[in-house]
């Protein structure tokens, strides 16, 4: 039997130039790029310059002494404090194409030597049946499918909201009314889809996301408002670390939500159209969105507004639970 010398270690970029090679062997993401007019060599510069960023842990593999694999974790702080767990998101889990092996000797790794780590959030591409694979055998479940969709801004098309709604800017007054629909839209998300996540709390983070987003500058939000009334609103933000490396001016639509009496009345629409107008405004070139692929709504609005799909993820939970130990450590040596 022949065995390979298998070493982890934190990534170190004066050592680990190698994970380059990864970045740029992975297919998966080639036609967003394509679709964003970014080269894959800014992608993985970008790339290259968040693995050691802050709350960011990543974790080399080598075999014989080769780079194979990396996984990066980042700290999750508003889901950490929300559920009373430390909480990483994956946005990293690379290796060559063999097979799943190195993915999960990576996901092993994290989950049986990471104390800190109570629980994972991970997204793959759907077409890498390798990391699929992986997370299974490390026992991740699956809790949902995300579409993500696409558009560069071209002209500043002019938005047109039914003739009863105002579209503007929210103000300090209509932020509770947002909350109020947040709560009552944003049932179908993936946390509602863990069966381990009390369905309450799922609610009440994104009402605290939502709320987080007001008072810093990258977001935008608008209110569709009917009378008076709050009707709907989108919160868009813009990607200045992103934009400074890719050399664009890039953002995203966040959140939208509509109240249930004043769906399929073109309100969800006309929120897209008018945070499209100001991101045209404010400079903005390519938007993205990302939805869950069964959110039917969502995909018919971004669909006629514009959006395309460019990529697909699969989405998976890991609940670490650790063994307890009772009284104090026995003291070593
Ligand atoms: C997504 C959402 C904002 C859309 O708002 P809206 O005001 O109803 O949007 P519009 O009226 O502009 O368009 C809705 C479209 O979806 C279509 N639609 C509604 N239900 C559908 C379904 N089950 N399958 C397919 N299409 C559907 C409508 O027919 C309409 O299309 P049309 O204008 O071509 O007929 C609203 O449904 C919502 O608040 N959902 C909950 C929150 C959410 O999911 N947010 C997105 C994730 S952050």
């Amino acid at each position: 039997m022949s065995m390979s010398k298998v070493v982890f270690a934190p990534f170190d970029g004066s050592r680990d130039g190698e994970v380059r090679r990864l970045f740029m062997e992975y297919p998966h993401k080639d036609f967003q790029l394509k679709s964003m007019k970014v080269s894959k060599e800014s992608m993985a510069d970008y790339l290259e310059t968040t693995l050691q960023s802050a709350g960011r842990q990543t974790i080399c593999i080598r075999a014989n002494g080769k780079l194979v694999g990396l996984i990066a974790l980042q700290y999750l702080p508003w889901m950490s404090e929300h559920f009373g767990l430390k909480m990483y998101a994956v946005p990293h889990l690379l290796a060559g194409y063999e097979g799943p092996l190195v993915r999960a000797r990576l996901l092993r790794y994290v989950i049986e030597e990471l104390q800190e780590v109570d629980f994972l959030d991970c997204r793959i591409a759907v077409d890498d049946v390798y990391a699929a694979q992986a997370l299974e055998v490390a026992g991740f479940r699956y809790v949902g499918t995300e579409a993500y969709l696409g558009q560069e801004l071209g002209r500043d098309e002019p938005f047109d909201p039914p003739a009863d709604i105002e579209i503007a800017e929210c103000i300090r007054s209509d932020r509770k009314q947002v909350l109020e629909i947040v709560e009552s839209t944003h049932l179908h998300n993936r946390f509602a889809c863990d069966p381990l996540i009390r369905t309450d709390l799922a609610r009440s983070l994104y009402r605290k996301l939502v709320d987080n987003c007001f008072d810093q500058p990258q977001f935008t939000t608008l209110v569709a408002r009917c009378r008076g009334a709050v009707q709907g609103f989108i919160i868009s933000k813009t990607n200045e670390t992103f934009c400074q490396l890719v050399g664009m001016k890039t953002g995203s639509l966040d959140f939208i939500g509509v109240r249930p009496g004043n769906r399929n009345r073109g309100l969800g629409a006309s929120l897209n159209r008018a945070a499209l107008h100001r991101m045209a405004q404010q400079g903005v070139k390519y938007v993205g969105v990302r939805t869950f692929a069964n959110n039917y709504p969502a995909l018919r609005i971004t669909f006629k507004t514009g959006f395309a799909v460019t990529s697909t993820s699969l989405h998976f939970h890991r609940w670490i639970k650790r063994p307890k130990i009772e009284g104090p450590y026995p003291l070593l040596g």
